[in-house]
């Protein structure tokens, strides 16, 4: 299939195109740049020896998408585009519902126009809010602490919406936990602009001695060690998840999470760190980070079930994939 990605040089969206390419597919790539390089491209051609077109556009503008979609046959479009620091979309609320709502809005126009019947949009596991875990499909969402997660939970109505209006529009809604690790040849990964709000990315800085020394978020949350527990998973099992779910798509909206379904800790990621690279990490505790949730992972088995996709890799392989692609930097 001809697949759209929208965001495909950024963290996510270049793995998927790694993913896409090796299972057959062709891709064209829609990226403005606003939070990647140019080079991650060609990083991708490089590992697959493939071929990826790219357009640098807006996907907010619908003349750029029809030029692109008048010179493409699209068969499919995986939505990553988006702004998606969480701190900053409560100091900028406007431009993370501008960007993140009307690019979602404009794509799904752009895919009436064309015919174009596979969606598979970029969700998250901030849409539950703080239900009780693990997160379930089914439940109820709940209001989110910040206007990025309200941005989710909209275009997620936004795009349910489109689909009951229009039958044979397919629409996939991927709930990611925490995205992690890299490619294992290290020649892509997460390379955050300025101070890392994410812990793996915090915790490479402070490995490379960018960062003296780590600040663990509370330890006296109800968990196994006091500090927040989370579900991460590995970026190239997050990839695949998005192959599977567009081979395995069809009529309606259908949500899926993508987690491992494991929880670990703060501390336990810290070790594990350690463990895998033979390198210390000093921390400190610090007061709780204003939002967090003590602890919250994913109930995994009806993406297991119905799209016969399952994380595989485990904590060591994130911790050594992320300090690979840190180290090359
Ligand atoms: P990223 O910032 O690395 O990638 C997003 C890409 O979109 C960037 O290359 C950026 O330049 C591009 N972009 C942004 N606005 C655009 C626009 N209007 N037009 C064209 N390109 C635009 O982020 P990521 O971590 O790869 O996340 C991808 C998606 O997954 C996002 O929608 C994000 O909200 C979602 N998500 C990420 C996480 C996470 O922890 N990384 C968790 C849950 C959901
Ligand atoms: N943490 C620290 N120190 C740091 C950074 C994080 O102790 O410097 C702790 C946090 O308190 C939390 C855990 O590490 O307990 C994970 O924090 P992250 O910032 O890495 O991830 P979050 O779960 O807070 O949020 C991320 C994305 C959200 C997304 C969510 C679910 O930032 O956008 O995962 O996908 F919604």
């Amino acid at each position: 299939m001809n697949i759209l990605v929208t965001g495909g040089s950024g963290y996510i969206g270049s793995h998927t195109c790694i993913s896409l390419l090796e299972a057959g597919h062709s891709v064209i790539v829609a990226d403005n740049l606003s939070n990647s390089k140019i080079g991650v491209l060609d990083e991708v051609r490089n590992i697959t020896n493939k071929e990826v077109v790219f357009y640098k556009i807006d996907v907010t503008n619908a003349e750029a998408l029809d030029t692109l979609f008048s010179k493409h046959d699209i068969d499919g479009v995986i939505h990553f585009a988006g702004f998606k620091a969480v701190g900053e979309s409560v100091s900028a609320p406007s431009k993370y519902y501008f960007n993140n709502i009307v690019s979602t809005l404009v794509l799904a126009e752009a895919c009436q126009k064309y015919g174009v019947r596979k969606f598979v949009f970029s969700s998250s596991a901030t849409v539950y809010g703080d239900n009780a875990v693990p997160f379930v499909e089914t439940m109820n969402l709940l209001p989110t602490t910040n206007p990025y997660g309200e941005t989710k939970a909209m275009s997620e109505r936004i795009l349910t919406d489109i689909a009951k209006a229009n039958p044979g529009f397919s629409v996939a809604l991927l709930r990611y936990f925490n995205p992690v690790g890299a490619h294992e040849s290290g020649m892509i990964g997460e390379a955050p602009n300025g101070l890392p709000n994410n812990l793996m990315p915090y915790v490479t800085q402070v490995a490379k001695g960018k960062l003296n020394k780590l600040r663990v978020f509370g330890n006296d949350y109800p968990t196994v060690d006091g500090t927040g527990v989370r579900d991460y998973i590995h970026v190239v099992d997050l990839a695949e998840g998005h192959v599977a779910a567009l081979d395995n798509l069809h009529e309606g909206t259908h949500v899926f999470n993508l987690g491992t379904g494991r929880g670990t800790s703060v501390l336990e990621l810290v070790r594990a760190f350690e463990k895998a690279n033979n390198i210390e990490i000093p921390y400190e505790v610090v007061d709780r980070r204003l939002g967090d949730i003590a602890s919250f992972y994913a109930d995994a088995s009806k993406a297991e079930r119905e799209l016969a996709w399952k994380a595989k890799k485990d904590l060591v392989s994130m911790c050594r994939d992320a300090w690979r692609f840190e180290k090359h930097h």
